[in-house]
């Protein structure tokens, strides 16, 4: 799968008619990424799931999109390979992107193992990309387990698995970490919720959009 090949030409880009600014005054706070990282059974999927459910009963404007959900549709084409995982880590850095940009605050949840391609996600909109480390060691994951993945993967039934059989590079200066191998789910959340307040603003409530 190519991914830098640019086979797009004679492309005239438009500009929208609704600024930035406009958005975030309609929905009280400002779009972003918040780019969860760490290796399977770390917890991106159980806090993105309940990050998104607490932020939409706050009245933010937010979604999350999840590994396992975009390789069942857009990224179906794309296997677990290095040239595959940055591909389809690229896709979702732009998808992530188109999201931010239309208002929303977009939670990924991908194991999304190598720095460079983080960084490429990062690269598509650096203003209001944040990346969270969601910390937990190997044994931790692997006492976890809640999947079933690593034992599959020490029996060597499924290849590159990360932390096992391919790398994960922990972030060099990601902008949250959030240690889930020493805190609890809802400690967690809530170091979570503090770190959008302070850093995307207060939604206007749901009764004064009403
Ligand atoms: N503080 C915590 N935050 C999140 N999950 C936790 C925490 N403490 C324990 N867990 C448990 O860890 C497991 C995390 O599984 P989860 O599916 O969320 O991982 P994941 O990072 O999405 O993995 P994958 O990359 O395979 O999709 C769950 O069983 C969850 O209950
Ligand atoms: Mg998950």
């Amino acid at each position: 799968m190519s991914k830098t090949e640019i086979k797009s030409t004679n492309i005239f880009s438009v500009e929208h008619r609704v600024a930035a600014t406009e958005r975030q005054e309609t929905n009280g706070h400002r779009g972003g990424i918040l780019w969860l990282t760490g290796l399977s059974g770390s917890g991106k999927t159980t806090l993105g799931l309940e990050l998104e459910r607490h932020l939409h009963l706050k009245g933010y404007q937010v979604y999350m999109l999840d590994g396992d959900n975009v390789r069942g549709g857009l990224n179906s084409d794309l296997g677990f390979a290095p040239d595959d995982r940055t591909e389809n880590i690229r896709r979702i850095g732009e998808v992530a992107a188109l999201f931010a940009d239309a208002g929303l605050i977009v939670v990924t949840a991908f194991i999304s193992p190598y720095q460079a391609d983080r960084d490429l996600a990062r690269a598509v909109k650096p203003d209001g990309f944040h990346e969270v480390f969601v910390k937990a060691d190997l044994e931790t994951c692997e006492e976890r387990d809640p999947k079933g993945l690593y034992k599959r993967a020490r029996l060597g039934e499924i290849p590159e698995f990360t932390g096992i059989s391919a790398p994960y590079e922990q972030p060099a200066a990601a902008e949250l970490v959030v240690d889930t191998g020493a805190l609890s789910i809802g400690q967690s959340i809530n170091r979570l919720l503090e770190y959008v307040d302070d850093q995307f603003g207060q939604p206007h409530t749901l009764s004064s959009v009403a």
